[in-house]
């Protein structure tokens, strides 16, 4: 048996499962007790994917030998596999108390907690490994990776060179360290370390993902997008790294048209849950340069373009298709875009006349009819194409779904102020999203950091299960980020607006967030419920309040002491065209105000909007220019503002270097660079 044992296991080794599978069969009809068959048999059968079977097998063989290191281990190994890192981190803790000498068992321990989220029981397991094999090069990269997640950044460093000088070749560890060096604020070193990684293993995707973000960090941006392409080159299905490439590309405009890169963007738009909302200008500028073939038609259907000229054709060409309507496929795009703008082109008499008279029976003349007006009272008709059933799907089905939704009241609305803001809202729901932003994981506590590294991290502390509170959280996208980000967190999110909850709900449901609840409330109202929070979020929305300040005491008296809140507050300096511009529409209907505004010179303050997205879609442009209740912020009025709440300023988020300045500095700057809070001030304070 023992000769039949070895040829097994070389047959297993040398990749040949089935037979090995085969031949351990064979000898457990004879010998049903043999542990060593049965732990190889279950060896075997995970390996080849039947995890079902070959993992009580693994248990059983544990049963037969119960001392046996190696295969508690393999088991270990096998069920951290499977995704079972609970029971694989109980059977390391085996390992160890049976021999508190096993070093490898510790590290493994070490990876299953950290897979747990546990990174200080973690730490302590590397830190015994090392201690135990001080040149154990897999310890040191795991136990660097962890001090980084744990905000101590010299500690990682340290550790990750120590990994590094055991092993030179691992790419991992060189990725690890171009981490920390990047977190130090070493942006060469970090771009080396990437490079080395991807010397190493050129398809390691996080290796060109990081590359990228810290070229974007250096300002290298199209270095930064071709490291970004790679990334999505290597992970085809991975959401975070085509979110990254969408950013970059927002940035870049195409002189030439680029088959390559416009069969990347076609991928990039048929990932449904990437947002592509910023890149929509970008890829205009290589759709111009090109035929109008896949890309124009997913342009149209996923990303509000926001461009005048853009417009200007698009309304000439929904023109001509009312007349003479070629292309289902094309009329359907159309309809999408108009969708997503909410019907805001301006149309002709004549083309009112048509939309108003022709019947809307065939899936041409739907189409036809989706490009001017939301479809109502229609019914689907049989055997349209694939174009049309997605047209479908968000024209009829998901408002048809948004209505249905019963919304938890929380608060009644009774301010009067609320309630004629709720009524603009009621009817204009924003913002307007279709597709996730796909926000990746990152627990406040090392968000914090990240944000304001130079402020003492004691000051930061904050639980790695958060409760959060979204104030005003419209419909829905500001959320559904925070959920993501903070997925150990509880958040609650809160508006006036039914309609913007309800889509809310709907989108947040169907991206699966099971830590986010909605309800109806006025925050003037929050003041009579039991919860508190260890961070509030409001952005947009003190500002649309009688007296923001009122607003703003209410949700600090929801916050923990030591607890944090962001604000996203508008600025008097950054909006200066659109007060121009407000001036000037006061009173009218949005088409209207619209008109008046792409009618201006172009030297006009306020003719500024007209390339702002916002004015892009009916529901922005109200927001932008008609909002029935506005207040604007200047840097000396939130000081003022902040010392009567008595709370602690913490720092602007501004893309770009960050820097540690006082409100009196921070004010000189924006003096000098009035569009740097164009769209808000967005910032931090602290409860003390
Ligand atoms: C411009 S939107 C901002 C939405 C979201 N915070 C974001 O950043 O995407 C403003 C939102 O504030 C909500 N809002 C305004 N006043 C409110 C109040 N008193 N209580 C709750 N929500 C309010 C509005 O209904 C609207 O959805």
């Amino acid at each position: 048996m023992d000769s039949e044992l070895r040829r097994a296991s070389s047959l297993a080794q040398s990749g040949r499962l089935a037979e090995a599978t085969e031949l351990y069969r064979n000898i457990l009809t004879r010998s049903p007790e043999d542990a060593e068959a049965t732990h190889f048999l279950g060896i075997c059968l995970t390996q080849s994917g039947r995890r079902d079977e070959g993992l009580p097998l693994l248990e059983r063989s544990l049963g037969l030998a119960p001392q046996n290191a190696m295969y508690r281990q393999n088991y270990g190994l096998m069920l951290a596999e499977a995704g079972e890192i609970a029971a694989a981190a109980a059977q390391f803790e085996r390992l160890v108390k049976a021999d508190p000498a096993n070093a490898t068992a510790h590290n493994y321990l070490g990876m299953a907690r950290q897979r747990l989220g546990a990174f200080d029981d973690a730490i302590r397991s590397y830190r015994e490994a090392l201690r135990l094999k001080p040149a154990d090069a897999a310890a040191a990269n795991n136990l660097g990776y962890c001090l980084l997640e744990r905000g101590d950044i010299e500690g990682a460093i340290g550790c990750l060179r120590r990994s590094l000088a055991a092993d030179a070749q691992n790419p991992m560890a060189h990725n690890n360290l171009g981490n920390a060096l990047r977190a130090r604020g070493e942006l060469p070193g970090a771009v080396e370390s990437y490079h080395r990684a991807i010397a190493l293993a050129p398809g390691l995707p996080n290796a060109h993902h990081n590359l990228a973000l810290v070229l974007r960090d250096l300002d290298e941006r199209y270095a930064a997008l071709e490291a970004a392409r790679s990334a999505v080159h290597c992970a085809p299905d991975n959401g975070a790294y085509w979110q990254l490439f969408a950013d970059l590309i927002a940035v870049s405009r195409f002189t030439a048209w680029d088959a390559g890169f416009a069969a990347d963007c076609e991928r990039l738009f048929s990932q449904t849950e990437v947002e592509v909302q910023q890149c929509a200008e970008a890829v205009l500028s290589l759709v111009r340069l090109g035929p109008r073939g896949r890309l124009f038609l997913l342009l149209l259907e996923h990303a509000i373009v926001a461009d005048e000229a853009f417009e200007q054709e698009m309304t000439a060409l929904r023109r001509e298709l009312v007349t003479s309507p070629v292309s289902l496929e094309l009329c359907c795009a159309l309809a999408q875009q108009c969708f997503l703008n909410e019907y805001l082109w301006p149309e002709l008499e004549e083309e009112t006349a048509v939309v108003s008279q022709r019947p809307a029976r065939t899936a041409l003349e739907i189409a036809v009819r989706a490009m001017y007006r939301p479809l109502k009272g229609i019914d689907k008709p049989a055997g349209a194409n694939e174009a049309f059933d997605r047209m479908w799907r968000r024209l009829v089905e998901e408002p048809g779904a948004e209505a249905k939704i019963e919304v938890p009241v929380l608060t009644p609305i009774a301010d009067a102020v609320s309630r004629k803001v709720q009524a603009q809202y009621e009817l204009n729901p924003y913002p307007r999203w279709h597709r996730a932003p796909g926000a990746g994981p990152f627990p406040l506590p090392k968000l914090l950091r990240s944000l304001f590294p130079q402020i003492d991290p004691a000051k930061l502390a904050a639980p790695d299960a958060p409760e959060i509170l979204i104030a005003g959280c419209g419909s829905g996208r500001h959320a559904a980020i925070t959920a993501q980000m903070q997925p150990l967190g509880r958040v609650l999110a809160v508006d006036i607006s039914r309609a913007s909850l309800a889509h809310a709900m709907r989108r947040c449901q169907e991206l699966g967030l099971r830590n986010l609840r909605f309800a109806q409330a006025d925050i003037l109202e929050l003041g009579r419920i039991e919860e508190r929070f260890d961070l509030i979020e409001c952005s947009g929305v003190l500002h649309h309040m009688a007296d923001p300040l009122v607003g703003w005491r209410v949700l600090l008296s929801l916050l923990r002491p030591g607890g944090f809140m962001k604000l996203g507050l508008y600025s008097e300096l950054g909006r200066t065209s659109i007060v121009a511009a407000r001036e000037l529409v006061k009173g009218l209907e949005v088409r209207e105000a619209r008109e008046r505004i792409f009618a201006l010179p172009a030297a006009h303050p306020a003719r500024k909007v007209a390339t702002l997205r916002d004015f892009y879609t009916a529901s922005g442009a109200r927001d932008l220019i008609l909002h029935v209740q506005e207040h604007r912020f200047t840097i000396p009025l939130l000081a003022k503002a902040m010392d009567a709440l008595e709370v602690e300023f913490l720092g602007f988020e501004l893309v770009g270097p960050r820097r540690s300045m006082s409100l009196e500095e921070w004010d000189t700057f924006e003096a000098a660079a009035p569009d740097s809070f164009s769209t808000m001030y967005q910032f931090w304070i602290r409860k003390p």
